[in-house]
């Protein structure tokens, strides 16, 4: 059933649907879950943007996610393919195009950052936070300096072309069902050590007791943009996914099972990082990009049996995040490979290690951002870093632009009932059509236009 790696006649589809959930949960579990959720989460008030945050989830990023994973499994091609083969001859297919470039620009990135996670588990493994040990200036050295930044970068980006390479079932799902549960093991294991650490009660009451007082607009904000980028949404990498889904698979419980998933993760990655930083007697709005790598590091000098407690504890912690970043970083290049195997023709392999070089070289000047180099570490008239620039750009307000196009696009171009068609057909109905017509209609485009508008207004 599976096809020759360079695009024989019959597409690729997943094992199973089991499969393809971890799969696409392995797409969105990622840096944004681990590291991004607890500092975001920490800097808007704790308990009241974990409310809002499930909230934004519900309403707009499970409705999207599934809106994605209709066009996927409908055309089964890749963003570019798939707008061409519903709306020939429009420009609807630059939504897919700039879809592909916004995967290319955030891998770019994606891998610098998650290329320090290997430096870490390397630096943890070896016992380097000992009593007494500096954390930040590890972190300076391992992100500041150029052969460390540069080389781990090629490292991570290297091992993302290879599981790539290999193509769907052997790549991808392969290492997936493998690593996500290990991924879920770990976190538990983690989240059960920390809340058992002294002061842990604070840190839980900070991130699980609402005061609704903190709510506001910038609040709603922070946390549309995070479900976005957290859930894998807005560039096609869930149209990509979808296209390899079976016929027979119920789309509407493969999306609840990603989203669910999703969810479950970042607020377990809570539960390990609030306890953790009240423990320590830390600010929780305090966290920057730093904020996993020096706070989490200063801990484990004090985890017992010394020196074996931290060691075990913070090598376990940043395989894990390396993990997660694979499996995400890994969709991200897939968005792009498979456009250029569907769009230019050429072999699975080639695409992979091209658009994987590409990604490369473009993420170079990221990892030369953290010090390395000092304009791109803060480029004049832009206020901030390069990598920090690519992210704002590509990663929040490209995103948010591709989600708003695609439920356009979903709900009023193609309509709601001729997607509704595709769930159907499965043959296992579509009890929620109703309720997911009315939110990818009408309260998705406009919360998104909303949130662009704010976007755009505080850029003034
Ligand atoms: N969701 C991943 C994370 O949380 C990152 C990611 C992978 C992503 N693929 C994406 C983000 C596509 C946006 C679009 O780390």
């Amino acid at each position: 059933m599976a096809m020759d790696s360079a695009g024989g006649p019959q597409r690729d589809t997943w094992g199973s649907k089991a499969a393809f959930v971890l799969a696409a949960a392995g797409s969105a579990v990622g840096l944004g879950n681990i590291w991004g959720f607890p500092t975001v989460a920490g800097q808007n008030g704790g308990a009241a943007f974990l409310a809002i945050y499930l909230l934004a989830v519900l309403l707009i990023g499970a409705p999207v996610m599934l809106a994605e994973l209709i066009v996927g499994r409908h055309t089964q091609k890749n963003p570019v393919g798939a707008f061409k083969a519903i709306m020939p001859g429009s420009l609807w297919s630059l939504v897919g195009a700039l879809g592909v470039l916004t995967g290319l620009v955030i891998l770019s990135f994606y891998t610098v950052i998650a290329g320090w996670t290997l430096a870490y588990i390397l630096k943890t493994a070896m016992g380097v936070f000992g009593p007494g040990a500096d954390t930040a200036a590890i972190f300076a050295e391992v992100s500041g300096s150029p052969v460390s930044a540069i080389g781990w970068h090629a490292l991570f980006a290297g091992i993302t072309i290879a599981v790539v390479v290999k193509g769907v079932r052997d790549g991808i799902e392969r290492w997936t069902k493998i690593l996500m549960p290990v991924l879920f093991g770990l976190l538990v294991l983690l989240a059960i050590r920390a809340v058992t650490l002294s002061g842990a009660g604070d840190g839980l009451a900070f991130y699980l007791k609402p005061d609704f007082s903190q709510i506001t607009g910038s609040v709603v904000l922070a946390a549309v943009g995070q479900a976005f980028f957290s859930l894998s949404l807005g560039m096609g990498a869930m149209i990509t996914y979808g296209s390899y889904v079976s016929k027979k698979d119920d789309l509407v419980s493969s999306a609840g099972w990603v989203t669910g998933f999703d969810t479950t993760i970042a607020i377990l990655a809570g539960l390990i990082i609030f306890p953790t930083l009240f423990h320590a007697g830390l600010e929780p709005g305090a966290g920057g990009p730093g904020m996993v790598f020096v706070v989490l590091t200063s801990l484990l000098s004090s985890i017992p049996p010394d020196p074996y407690g931290g060691i075990i504890f913070g090598t376990g912690f940043f395989v894990l995040l390396a993990i997660a970043a694979l499996t995400s970083s890994v969709s991200l290049l897939e968005v792009c490979t498979s456009w250029g195997v569907d769009e230019k023709g050429w072999t699975r392999k080639k695409a992979a290690v091209m658009l994987g070089g590409v990604a490369f070289v473009i993420g170079v000047p990221s990892a030369l951002a953290n010090g390395a180099v000092g304009w791109l570490s803060n480029i004049p008239g832009v206020g901030m870093d390069f990598l920090s620039f690519m992210f704002l750009l590509f990663g929040q307000y490209s995103l948010v632009i591709g989600a708003l196009l695609i439920s356009l696009f979903v709900a009023w171009v193609w309509g709601v009932n001729a997607a509704g068609d595709e769930v159907r057909a499965s043959g296992k109905g579509f009890a929620l059509a109703g309720a997911w017509g009315f939110l990818i209609r009408f309260l998705c485009p406009l919360a998104i236009l909303i949130l662009l508008v704010q976007l755009v207004s505080s850029l003034f």
